[in-house]
């Protein structure tokens, strides 16, 4: 049934906790663990208050990258025991449009997504992500607290 899980994370301890998840039902199915990291670029942000130029931007966007990298890099240590199939991607643009697009492409049967994420901020149950996903995605997702 959970033969290929999505999961997104950001380097928060709430999608660790997501991801340890997700191995969990990896194991029970056989499953393939797929894992994204969504960066959002900084020319996106047509709001920018101080105008940036092109190097500035660019220079910006490489560093998302890096950091971007570095999560997934995080996710992949932390699956290397893990027997079944694992695929790690860096993707660019809004992160529940991207997460739920990627669910789509990939034929994903489940999402499993942390509540809360780097913001952190306790007071709501879900962050925007997690949200967004649960109410958009159009397969079953798992909400890990
Ligand atoms: N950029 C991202 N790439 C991949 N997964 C993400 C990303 N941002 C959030 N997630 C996933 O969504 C979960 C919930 O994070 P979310 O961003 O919704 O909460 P938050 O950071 O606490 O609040 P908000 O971002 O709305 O201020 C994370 O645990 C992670 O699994
Ligand atoms: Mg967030």
């Amino acid at each position: 049934m959970f033969k290929k899980i999505l999961v997104p994370v950001d380097g928060s301890e709430g999608s660790w906790r997501a991801l340890d998840t997700a191995v969990e039902l990896g194991k029970k199915f056989g499953g393939e663990l797929h894992v994204i990291n969504v960066i959002q670029p900084y020319n996106n942000a047509a709001l920018l208050a101080v105008p940036l130029d092109h190097a500035t931007v660019s220079q910006g966007n490489s560093e998302l990258e890096k950091i971007g990298d570095k999560v997934l890099e995080m996710a992949q240590e932390r699956l290397s025991t893990y027997e079944g199939e694992t695929k790690f991607s860096l993707e660019v643009g809004h992160p529940s449009e991207r997460i739920i697009a990627m669910a789509k492409k990939t034929g994903a049967d489940a999402i499993v997504i942390g509540s809360r994420g780097l913001s952190g901020i306790a007071e709501f149950f879900l962050g925007s992500v997690s949200s967004k996903v649960a109410q958009y995605a159009n397969v079953p997702v798992l909400i890990v607290k």
